[in-house]
Protein backbone atom coordinates (compact mmCIF):
# COMPACT_ATOMS: atom_id res chain seq x y z
CA UNK A 1 0.00 0.00 0.00
CA UNK A 2 2.71 2.20 1.41
CA UNK A 3 4.54 2.12 -2.27
CA UNK A 4 1.08 3.19 -3.94
CA UNK A 5 0.85 6.55 -2.25
CA UNK A 6 1.82 9.85 -4.06
CA UNK A 7 4.90 10.94 -2.84
CA UNK A 8 5.66 14.96 -2.45
CA UNK A 9 7.88 17.18 -0.90
CA UNK A 10 7.46 16.08 2.62
CA UNK A 11 6.73 12.39 1.70
CA UNK A 12 6.29 11.19 5.09
CA UNK A 13 2.73 12.68 5.81
CA UNK A 14 1.41 12.88 9.21
CA UNK A 15 -0.62 9.26 9.87
CA UNK A 16 -1.86 9.08 13.13
CA UNK A 17 -1.36 5.29 13.67
CA UNK A 18 -3.83 3.59 16.68
CA UNK A 19 -1.25 3.74 19.09
CA UNK A 20 -0.70 7.17 18.24
CA UNK A 21 -4.04 8.22 18.99
CA UNK A 22 -4.00 6.46 22.09
CA UNK A 23 -1.08 8.67 23.28
CA UNK A 24 -2.33 11.99 22.03
CA UNK A 25 -3.32 14.91 23.78
CA UNK A 26 -1.25 14.08 26.40
CA UNK A 27 1.58 15.92 27.82
CA UNK A 28 4.34 14.60 29.53
CA UNK A 29 3.74 15.00 33.04
CA UNK A 30 5.97 17.56 34.41
CA UNK A 31 7.73 15.81 37.40
CA UNK A 32 8.64 12.31 34.92
CA UNK A 33 9.86 14.97 31.93
CA UNK A 34 12.11 16.41 35.34
CA UNK A 35 13.21 13.21 36.30
CA UNK A 36 13.97 11.50 32.81
CA UNK A 37 16.17 14.82 31.99
CA UNK A 38 18.55 14.26 35.00
CA UNK A 39 21.82 15.47 33.55
CA UNK A 40 23.90 12.27 32.51
CA UNK A 41 27.83 12.16 34.06
CA UNK A 42 30.63 10.41 32.67
CA UNK A 43 30.36 8.53 29.13
CA UNK A 44 28.91 11.32 26.44
CA UNK A 45 25.23 10.19 25.86
CA UNK A 46 23.85 10.22 22.11
CA UNK A 47 20.44 11.10 21.09
CA UNK A 48 17.60 9.43 20.22
CA UNK A 49 17.62 9.51 16.22
CA UNK A 50 15.97 7.31 14.10
CA UNK A 51 18.25 5.24 10.97
CA UNK A 52 18.12 3.88 7.64
CA UNK A 53 15.72 3.81 5.10
CA UNK A 54 12.99 1.74 3.66
CA UNK A 55 13.70 -0.65 0.72
CA UNK A 56 10.57 1.32 -1.35
CA UNK A 57 11.22 3.55 -3.22
CA UNK A 58 11.96 7.19 -1.65
CA UNK A 59 12.48 10.69 -3.48
CA UNK A 60 14.71 13.46 -1.00
CA UNK A 61 16.17 16.61 -2.13
CA UNK A 62 15.25 19.61 -3.16
CA UNK A 63 11.42 19.87 -5.07
CA UNK A 64 12.53 22.97 -7.21
CA UNK A 65 15.37 23.26 -9.35
CA UNK A 66 16.32 26.24 -10.95
CA UNK A 67 18.71 27.33 -13.90
CA UNK A 68 19.47 29.52 -17.16
CA UNK A 69 18.16 27.95 -20.31
CA UNK A 70 20.75 27.42 -22.73
CA UNK A 71 23.35 26.58 -20.02
CA UNK A 72 24.48 22.55 -19.01
CA UNK A 73 22.03 21.25 -16.68
CA UNK A 74 23.16 18.62 -14.43
CA UNK A 75 20.77 17.02 -11.43
CA UNK A 76 20.60 13.41 -10.28
CA UNK A 77 17.41 13.30 -8.47
CA UNK A 78 18.07 11.95 -4.77
CA UNK A 79 16.90 9.01 -3.95
CA UNK A 80 17.04 5.88 -2.03
CA UNK A 81 15.16 2.09 -2.14
CA UNK A 82 16.56 -1.55 -3.27
CA UNK A 83 18.09 -1.67 -5.90
CA UNK A 84 17.43 -2.55 -8.75
CA UNK A 85 15.06 1.15 -8.92
CA UNK A 86 13.94 2.60 -12.10
CA UNK A 87 13.65 6.42 -12.08
CA UNK A 88 11.17 7.79 -15.13
CA UNK A 89 10.07 11.43 -15.63
CA UNK A 90 7.27 13.40 -17.58
CA UNK A 91 6.93 16.93 -18.06
CA UNK A 92 10.77 17.55 -18.71
CA UNK A 93 11.48 20.67 -20.70
CA UNK A 94 12.65 20.54 -23.98
CA UNK A 95 16.67 20.27 -24.05
CA UNK A 96 16.58 18.13 -20.82
CA UNK A 97 16.64 14.15 -20.94
CA UNK A 98 16.72 11.93 -17.77
CA UNK A 99 18.09 8.13 -17.93
CA UNK A 100 16.60 5.40 -15.66
CA UNK A 101 18.71 6.41 -12.29
CA UNK A 102 17.46 9.70 -12.15
CA UNK A 103 20.64 11.88 -13.49
CA UNK A 104 18.47 14.49 -15.87
CA UNK A 105 21.42 16.51 -18.35
CA UNK A 106 20.90 18.95 -20.99
CA UNK A 107 20.35 22.31 -21.69
CA UNK A 108 16.63 23.96 -21.08
CA UNK A 109 16.06 25.50 -24.32
CA UNK A 110 13.51 28.45 -23.09
CA UNK A 111 12.31 30.07 -19.82
CA UNK A 112 9.58 29.02 -17.91
CA UNK A 113 8.08 26.69 -15.02
CA UNK A 114 8.49 23.05 -15.72
CA UNK A 115 5.89 20.76 -13.64
CA UNK A 116 8.26 17.55 -13.93
CA UNK A 117 6.52 13.79 -12.66
CA UNK A 118 9.16 11.67 -11.05
CA UNK A 119 8.04 7.98 -10.63
CA UNK A 120 10.44 5.53 -9.21
CA UNK A 121 9.59 1.91 -9.18
CA UNK A 122 11.04 -1.49 -7.57
CA UNK A 123 9.88 -4.35 -6.16
CA UNK A 124 9.28 -2.86 -2.86
CA UNK A 125 7.08 0.15 -4.20
CA UNK A 126 6.89 2.94 -6.21
CA UNK A 127 7.00 6.93 -5.29
CA UNK A 128 6.12 9.98 -6.62
CA UNK A 129 6.93 13.10 -6.78
CA UNK A 130 6.43 17.03 -8.63
CA UNK A 131 10.14 18.42 -9.23
CA UNK A 132 9.95 22.04 -10.25
CA UNK A 133 12.26 23.06 -12.87
CA UNK A 134 12.66 27.20 -12.95
CA UNK A 135 14.74 28.01 -15.74
CA UNK A 136 15.48 31.75 -16.25
CA UNK A 137 18.08 34.70 -15.81
CA UNK A 138 19.26 34.33 -11.83
CA UNK A 139 16.86 31.42 -10.50
CA UNK A 140 19.96 29.40 -9.14
CA UNK A 141 19.83 28.19 -5.13
CA UNK A 142 16.01 27.91 -4.97
CA UNK A 143 16.74 25.77 -1.90
CA UNK A 144 20.09 25.75 0.39
CA UNK A 145 23.05 23.84 -1.08
CA UNK A 146 24.06 21.10 0.47
CA UNK A 147 27.20 19.32 0.18
CA UNK A 148 31.05 18.79 1.36
CA UNK A 149 33.88 21.72 1.41
CA UNK A 150 37.32 20.79 1.97
CA UNK A 151 38.13 23.34 4.37
CA UNK A 152 37.88 21.95 7.69
CA UNK A 153 38.36 18.48 6.55
CA UNK A 154 42.05 18.72 4.97
CA UNK A 155 43.08 22.87 5.39
CA UNK A 156 45.38 22.91 2.11
CA UNK A 157 46.38 19.91 2.48
CA UNK A 158 43.53 18.89 -0.05
CA UNK A 159 44.52 17.32 -2.80
CA UNK A 160 42.63 16.10 -6.28
CA UNK A 161 42.88 12.66 -5.06
CA UNK A 162 41.28 13.48 -1.43
CA UNK A 163 38.69 15.65 -3.63
CA UNK A 164 37.94 12.43 -5.78
CA UNK A 165 37.57 10.71 -2.89
CA UNK A 166 35.06 12.51 -1.00
CA UNK A 167 33.15 12.76 -4.53
CA UNK A 168 33.45 8.94 -4.28
CA UNK A 169 31.93 8.88 -0.80
CA UNK A 170 29.31 11.36 -0.95
CA UNK A 171 27.93 8.64 -3.24
CA UNK A 172 28.93 5.24 -1.58
CA UNK A 173 27.82 6.59 1.27
CA UNK A 174 24.33 7.29 0.52
CA UNK A 175 24.59 11.24 1.26
CA UNK A 176 24.23 12.06 -2.24
CA UNK A 177 20.95 10.32 -2.27
CA UNK A 178 20.15 12.46 0.37
CA UNK A 179 20.58 15.76 -1.17
CA UNK A 180 24.26 16.43 -0.97
CA UNK A 181 25.32 17.38 -4.03
CA UNK A 182 28.18 19.79 -4.03
CA UNK A 183 31.94 18.81 -3.82
CA UNK A 184 33.77 22.05 -3.46
CA UNK A 185 37.62 23.14 -3.27
CA UNK A 186 38.10 25.59 -0.50
CA UNK A 187 41.89 27.59 -0.47
CA UNK A 188 44.90 25.93 -1.33
CA UNK A 189 44.24 24.81 -4.62
CA UNK A 190 45.81 27.80 -6.36
CA UNK A 191 49.46 27.54 -8.06
CA UNK A 192 49.87 30.86 -9.55
CA UNK A 193 49.46 32.20 -13.23
CA UNK A 194 50.73 31.32 -16.64
CA UNK A 195 52.52 33.92 -18.83
CA UNK A 196 49.02 34.61 -20.16
CA UNK A 197 47.49 35.38 -16.66
CA UNK A 198 45.43 32.12 -16.93
CA UNK A 199 45.19 30.66 -13.39
CA UNK A 200 46.61 27.18 -12.91
CA UNK A 201 46.35 24.77 -9.96
CA UNK A 202 49.43 23.04 -7.88
CA UNK A 203 50.76 19.54 -8.99
CA UNK A 204 48.85 18.17 -6.55
CA UNK A 205 45.45 18.72 -8.20
CA UNK A 206 46.99 18.01 -11.56
CA UNK A 207 44.11 18.59 -14.38
CA UNK A 208 41.46 20.34 -13.18
CA UNK A 209 39.52 18.77 -16.17
CA UNK A 210 39.74 15.45 -15.39
CA UNK A 211 38.90 16.27 -11.78
CA UNK A 212 35.89 17.81 -12.56
CA UNK A 213 34.81 14.97 -14.92
CA UNK A 214 34.98 12.62 -12.83
CA UNK A 215 32.62 14.70 -10.34
CA UNK A 216 30.05 15.30 -12.63
CA UNK A 217 30.16 11.60 -14.22
CA UNK A 218 28.78 10.83 -10.18
CA UNK A 219 26.24 13.31 -10.64
CA UNK A 220 27.65 15.40 -8.31
CA UNK A 221 28.83 19.25 -8.94
CA UNK A 222 31.98 20.87 -8.78
CA UNK A 223 32.31 24.85 -6.90
CA UNK A 224 35.66 26.45 -6.68
CA UNK A 225 37.28 29.04 -4.50
CA UNK A 226 39.00 32.54 -4.84
CA UNK A 227 39.18 36.29 -3.23
CA UNK A 228 38.72 38.95 -5.16
CA UNK A 229 42.10 40.62 -3.47
CA UNK A 230 45.64 39.31 -5.10
CA UNK A 231 45.50 36.79 -2.41
CA UNK A 232 43.42 34.44 -0.97
CA UNK A 233 43.33 33.83 3.17
CA UNK A 234 45.89 31.29 2.65
CA UNK A 235 47.89 33.31 1.09
CA UNK A 236 47.28 31.74 -3.02
CA UNK A 237 46.80 33.46 -5.59
CA UNK A 238 43.50 35.75 -5.83
CA UNK A 239 41.01 37.13 -8.84
CA UNK A 240 42.16 40.59 -8.34
CA UNK A 241 42.43 42.09 -11.56
CA UNK A 242 41.48 38.53 -13.32
CA UNK A 243 37.98 38.25 -12.53
CA UNK A 244 37.19 37.98 -16.35
CA UNK A 245 39.90 35.45 -17.15
CA UNK A 246 39.28 33.36 -14.06
CA UNK A 247 35.54 33.54 -15.19
CA UNK A 248 35.77 31.68 -18.46
CA UNK A 249 38.54 29.69 -16.87
CA UNK A 250 36.24 27.75 -14.52
CA UNK A 251 33.38 27.38 -16.95
CA UNK A 252 35.63 26.48 -19.41
CA UNK A 253 36.65 23.79 -16.78
CA UNK A 254 33.30 23.03 -15.90
CA UNK A 255 32.87 24.61 -11.96
CA UNK A 256 29.47 24.84 -10.50
CA UNK A 257 30.13 27.33 -7.37
CA UNK A 258 32.16 29.38 -6.54
CA UNK A 259 32.82 30.94 -2.64
CA UNK A 260 34.64 34.42 -3.46
CA UNK A 261 36.36 35.19 0.01
CA UNK A 262 36.88 38.69 1.03
CA UNK A 263 40.56 38.26 2.44
CA UNK A 264 43.29 40.61 1.05
CA UNK A 265 40.78 42.69 -0.50
CA UNK A 266 40.82 44.16 2.23
CA UNK A 267 44.38 46.48 1.50
CA UNK A 268 42.52 47.46 -1.81
CA UNK A 269 39.63 49.72 0.31
CA UNK A 270 39.91 52.43 2.71
CA UNK A 271 40.44 51.53 6.54
CA UNK A 272 36.31 52.14 6.71
CA UNK A 273 34.94 51.34 3.10
CA UNK A 274 31.77 53.07 2.11
CA UNK A 275 28.55 50.21 0.89
CA UNK A 276 29.35 51.24 -2.38
CA UNK A 277 33.07 49.78 -2.06
CA UNK A 278 32.06 46.67 -0.15
CA UNK A 279 29.62 45.65 -2.71
CA UNK A 280 32.00 46.58 -5.88
CA UNK A 281 34.40 42.99 -5.51
CA UNK A 282 31.46 41.08 -5.68
CA UNK A 283 30.00 43.26 -8.85
CA UNK A 284 32.58 42.63 -10.64
CA UNK A 285 32.95 39.17 -10.51
CA UNK A 286 29.08 38.90 -10.77
CA UNK A 287 29.04 40.65 -14.12
CA UNK A 288 32.28 38.03 -15.05
CA UNK A 289 29.63 35.19 -13.98
CA UNK A 290 27.14 36.50 -16.30
CA UNK A 291 28.85 36.73 -19.39
CA UNK A 292 30.45 33.02 -19.25
CA UNK A 293 28.13 30.72 -20.46
CA UNK A 294 27.79 28.04 -17.45
CA UNK A 295 25.43 28.54 -14.27
CA UNK A 296 28.19 28.58 -11.22
CA UNK A 297 26.52 29.22 -7.82
CA UNK A 298 27.65 32.22 -6.45
CA UNK A 299 29.08 32.06 -2.66
CA UNK A 300 29.60 35.66 -0.90
CA UNK A 301 32.06 34.81 2.45
CA UNK A 302 32.92 38.25 3.41
CA UNK A 303 31.97 37.20 7.50
CA UNK A 304 28.88 39.18 7.40
CA UNK A 305 30.01 42.96 6.86
CA UNK A 306 28.50 46.00 6.05
CA UNK A 307 25.02 44.51 6.18
CA UNK A 308 25.72 41.90 3.42
CA UNK A 309 22.50 40.18 3.65
CA UNK A 310 20.33 43.33 2.80
CA UNK A 311 22.55 43.95 -0.67
CA UNK A 312 23.98 40.69 -1.38
CA UNK A 313 20.89 38.78 -3.21
CA UNK A 314 20.06 41.65 -4.85
CA UNK A 315 21.02 43.50 -8.17
CA UNK A 316 24.49 44.01 -9.19
CA UNK A 317 25.70 40.82 -7.14
CA UNK A 318 22.95 38.25 -7.19
CA UNK A 319 24.41 36.54 -4.56
CA UNK A 320 23.34 33.58 -3.46
CA UNK A 321 24.87 32.78 -0.03
CA UNK A 322 26.96 34.98 1.91
CA UNK A 323 28.38 34.48 5.19
CA UNK A 324 26.61 35.85 8.38
CA UNK A 325 29.55 35.65 10.77
CA UNK A 326 33.63 35.05 11.34
CA UNK A 327 34.47 31.34 10.46
CA UNK A 328 32.98 28.86 12.57
CA UNK A 329 34.88 26.23 14.68
CA UNK A 330 34.20 22.61 16.31
CA UNK A 331 33.02 24.35 19.81
CA UNK A 332 29.51 25.14 21.50
CA UNK A 333 30.85 28.77 21.29
CA UNK A 334 30.92 29.20 18.03
CA UNK A 335 27.80 27.20 17.18
CA UNK A 336 26.25 29.43 19.40
CA UNK A 337 27.50 33.03 17.54
CA UNK A 338 26.97 31.72 13.88
CA UNK A 339 24.14 30.08 14.82
CA UNK A 340 21.62 31.49 17.20
CA UNK A 341 23.09 34.85 18.27
CA UNK A 342 24.19 35.95 14.42
CA UNK A 343 21.27 34.58 12.54
CA UNK A 344 18.57 35.93 15.51
CA UNK A 345 17.40 38.79 13.66
CA UNK A 346 18.19 38.23 9.60
CA UNK A 347 15.19 35.76 8.49
CA UNK A 348 13.54 38.36 6.68
CA UNK A 349 16.59 38.70 4.30
CA UNK A 350 17.04 34.48 3.13
CA UNK A 351 14.70 33.12 0.52
CA UNK A 352 14.86 30.84 -2.13
CA UNK A 353 17.70 32.35 -4.41
CA UNK A 354 19.38 33.66 -1.17
CA UNK A 355 20.18 31.91 1.60
CA UNK A 356 22.25 33.22 5.17
CA UNK A 357 25.25 31.18 5.47
CA UNK A 358 26.57 30.14 9.42
CA UNK A 359 29.56 28.51 8.14
CA UNK A 360 29.65 24.64 8.14
CA UNK A 361 28.75 21.53 10.08
CA UNK A 362 30.75 21.04 12.52
CA UNK A 363 30.69 17.15 12.49
CA UNK A 364 32.66 14.32 11.88
CA UNK A 365 36.70 14.21 11.16
CA UNK A 366 38.14 16.43 10.17
CA UNK A 367 41.51 19.00 10.96
CA UNK A 368 39.11 22.12 12.48
CA UNK A 369 41.76 23.92 11.83
CA UNK A 370 44.00 21.92 14.39
CA UNK A 371 46.85 20.94 11.97
CA UNK A 372 45.98 17.42 12.58
CA UNK A 373 43.21 14.58 11.85
CA UNK A 374 40.94 14.17 14.72
CA UNK A 375 37.02 13.73 15.56
CA UNK A 376 34.60 17.21 16.44
CA UNK A 377 34.80 18.39 19.60
CA UNK A 378 31.26 18.74 20.20
CA UNK A 379 29.60 16.69 21.58
CA UNK A 380 26.48 14.52 20.40
CA UNK A 381 23.66 16.25 21.75
CA UNK A 382 25.68 19.55 19.78
CA UNK A 383 26.32 18.34 16.72
CA UNK A 384 22.50 17.10 16.14
CA UNK A 385 21.85 20.65 17.70
CA UNK A 386 23.84 22.26 15.16
CA UNK A 387 22.11 20.47 12.54
CA UNK A 388 18.69 21.13 13.56
CA UNK A 389 19.39 24.71 14.15
CA UNK A 390 20.77 24.95 10.49
CA UNK A 391 17.68 22.90 9.24
CA UNK A 392 15.61 25.64 11.27
CA UNK A 393 17.71 28.54 9.46
CA UNK A 394 17.06 27.35 6.12
CA UNK A 395 21.65 27.45 6.11
CA UNK A 396 23.22 25.53 3.36
CA UNK A 397 24.36 22.65 4.72
CA UNK A 398 28.14 22.23 3.70
CA UNK A 399 29.75 18.88 5.68
CA UNK A 400 33.62 19.59 5.74
CA UNK A 401 35.21 16.32 7.36
CA UNK A 402 36.76 13.38 5.98
CA UNK A 403 33.95 11.32 4.54
CA UNK A 404 35.99 8.13 4.52
CA UNK A 405 35.79 8.27 8.36
CA UNK A 406 31.71 9.01 9.04
CA UNK A 407 30.78 7.04 12.17
CA UNK A 408 27.01 5.72 12.03
CA UNK A 409 25.76 8.24 14.14
CA UNK A 410 26.97 11.54 11.82
CA UNK A 411 25.87 9.61 8.80
CA UNK A 412 22.71 8.84 11.05
CA UNK A 413 22.75 12.88 11.92
CA UNK A 414 23.05 13.89 8.18
CA UNK A 415 20.80 11.45 6.44
CA UNK A 416 17.24 12.07 8.44
CA UNK A 417 14.89 12.50 5.42
CA UNK A 418 12.66 14.45 7.91
CA UNK A 419 14.86 16.64 9.47
CA UNK A 420 16.41 17.59 5.66
CA UNK A 421 13.31 18.18 4.45
CA UNK A 422 12.58 20.90 6.53
CA UNK A 423 16.44 22.70 5.66
CA UNK A 424 14.82 22.17 1.64
CA UNK A 425 11.60 23.23 2.35
CA UNK A 426 10.59 24.62 -0.80
CA UNK A 427 9.02 28.17 0.28
CA UNK A 428 12.32 28.86 2.00
CA UNK A 429 11.27 30.75 5.20
CA UNK A 430 14.20 31.03 7.68
CA UNK A 431 13.13 30.22 10.98
CA UNK A 432 13.00 32.97 13.93
CA UNK A 433 13.05 32.62 17.60
CA UNK A 434 9.26 32.97 18.86
CA UNK A 435 9.81 31.90 22.83
CA UNK A 436 13.17 32.37 25.51
CA UNK A 437 12.07 30.06 28.74
CA UNK A 438 13.94 29.87 31.99
CA UNK A 439 17.46 27.85 31.94
CA UNK A 440 18.75 28.80 28.02
CA UNK A 441 15.59 27.06 26.64
CA UNK A 442 14.35 28.82 23.39
CA UNK A 443 11.93 28.01 20.96
CA UNK A 444 12.37 28.73 17.13
CA UNK A 445 9.66 28.26 14.15
CA UNK A 446 9.14 28.19 10.87
CA UNK A 447 6.65 27.38 8.58
CA UNK A 448 6.71 24.82 5.71
CA UNK A 449 5.20 24.50 2.35
CA UNK A 450 2.35 21.71 3.46
CA UNK A 451 0.48 23.98 5.81
CA UNK A 452 2.67 22.65 9.23
CA UNK A 453 4.97 24.02 11.15
CA UNK A 454 8.68 22.72 12.05
CA UNK A 455 9.21 24.12 15.75
CA UNK A 456 12.64 23.59 17.52
CA UNK A 457 12.93 23.78 20.89
CA UNK A 458 16.62 24.17 21.98
CA UNK A 459 18.21 23.77 25.27
CA UNK A 460 21.40 26.66 25.40
CA UNK A 461 22.01 26.42 29.07
CA UNK A 462 24.13 23.93 31.23
CA UNK A 463 21.40 21.68 32.99
CA UNK A 464 18.58 19.66 31.54
CA UNK A 465 15.56 21.62 31.03
CA UNK A 466 12.03 21.28 30.60
CA UNK A 467 10.79 23.22 27.12
CA UNK A 468 7.27 23.78 26.15
CA UNK A 469 5.75 25.13 23.53
CA UNK A 470 2.23 26.02 26.05
CA UNK A 471 0.06 26.65 22.91
CA UNK A 472 0.19 26.69 19.39
CA UNK A 473 -0.97 30.46 19.23
CA UNK A 474 3.14 30.39 20.28
CA UNK A 475 4.07 29.59 16.47
CA UNK A 476 1.77 32.01 14.94
CA UNK A 477 4.38 35.03 14.88
CA UNK A 478 5.98 32.80 11.92
CA UNK A 479 2.88 32.02 10.08
CA UNK A 480 2.77 33.92 6.11
CA UNK A 481 -0.21 36.47 6.39
CA UNK A 482 -3.00 34.80 5.46
CA UNK A 483 -1.76 31.21 6.65
CA UNK A 484 -4.73 29.70 8.78
CA UNK A 485 -3.33 29.46 12.30
CA UNK A 486 -2.72 26.20 14.37
CA UNK A 487 -5.31 25.85 16.74
CA UNK A 488 -6.50 23.48 19.18
CA UNK A 489 -5.45 20.13 18.98
CA UNK A 490 -3.00 19.12 16.14
CA UNK A 491 -0.96 15.99 15.33
CA UNK A 492 2.74 16.24 16.15
CA UNK A 493 6.02 14.48 14.53
CA UNK A 494 8.99 13.80 16.66
CA UNK A 495 11.75 14.29 12.79
CA UNK A 496 15.02 12.89 14.72
CA UNK A 497 12.85 9.94 15.82
CA UNK A 498 10.23 9.69 12.62
CA UNK A 499 7.71 9.17 15.35
CA UNK A 500 3.94 10.75 15.31
CA UNK A 501 3.33 11.67 19.22
CA UNK A 502 -0.32 11.90 18.36
CA UNK A 503 -2.78 15.06 18.87
CA UNK A 504 -1.55 17.37 21.19
CA UNK A 505 -3.09 20.65 22.42
CA UNK A 506 0.67 21.86 23.78
CA UNK A 507 4.30 19.96 23.92
CA UNK A 508 6.64 20.25 26.93
CA UNK A 509 9.47 17.42 26.74
CA UNK A 510 13.12 17.57 29.20
CA UNK A 511 16.15 18.68 27.04
CA UNK A 512 18.97 17.79 27.89
CA UNK A 513 22.27 20.89 27.89
CA UNK A 514 23.06 21.83 24.46
CA UNK A 515 20.21 19.31 22.78
CA UNK A 516 17.43 19.94 20.53
CA UNK A 517 13.77 18.56 19.79
CA UNK A 518 12.92 18.92 16.83
CA UNK A 519 8.83 18.44 15.89
CA UNK A 520 6.43 19.20 13.23
CA UNK A 521 3.26 20.34 14.14
CA UNK A 522 -0.10 20.23 11.61
CA UNK A 523 -1.96 18.14 9.45
CA UNK A 524 -0.02 18.40 6.18
CA UNK A 525 -2.52 19.43 3.12
CA UNK A 526 0.03 17.54 0.82
CA UNK A 527 -1.70 17.74 -2.68
CA UNK A 528 0.31 16.99 -5.55
CA UNK A 529 0.08 19.91 -8.05
C1 LIG B 1 38.37 32.22 5.49
C2 LIG B 1 37.00 31.66 5.24
C3 LIG B 1 37.05 30.17 5.48
C4 LIG B 1 38.06 29.55 4.57
C5 LIG B 1 39.42 30.23 4.73
C6 LIG B 1 40.41 29.75 3.69
O1 LIG B 1 38.36 33.60 5.28
O2 LIG B 1 36.08 32.28 6.09
O3 LIG B 1 35.77 29.59 5.30
O4 LIG B 1 37.60 29.65 3.24
O5 LIG B 1 39.30 31.62 4.59
O6 LIG B 1 41.63 30.44 3.77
Amino acid sequence: MRGKQLMSCTRREVILTTAALLMAGTPANSDTAAAAAKEPVGQPTYPEIASGDPESPEFHGPCVMGATPGRDFLFQVPHTGLAPLVVSASGLPAGLRMNDTGLITGKIERAGVYKVRLTAVNRAGNARRTLRIVAGAHKLALTPPMGWNSWYAYSTGNTAALTRAAGDALVKKGLAAKGFMYVNLDDGWQGGRSASGEIRPTAKFGDMHKLIAHIHRLGLRFGIYSSPGPKTCAGHTGSWGHELLDARTYARWGVDFLKYDWCSYRIEVPRHPDLEQYIKPYAVMRRALDSVDRDMFFSLCQYGMSHVWTWGGKAPVFGNMWRTSGDIIDTWQAISHNGFDSERQLYPFAGPGHWNDPCMLMLGYGKFRSGFLRPTRLTPHEQQLQVTLWCMLAAPLVLSCDLERLDPFTLDLVTNTEVLAVDQDEMGIQGQCVDRQAGGIEVWARPLWDGTVAAAIFNRGPKAQRGHIASWDMLTPVLRAGAKPLLGSQPVRDLWKRKSLGEMRSFIAPVLSHGAVLLKIGTSRQTES
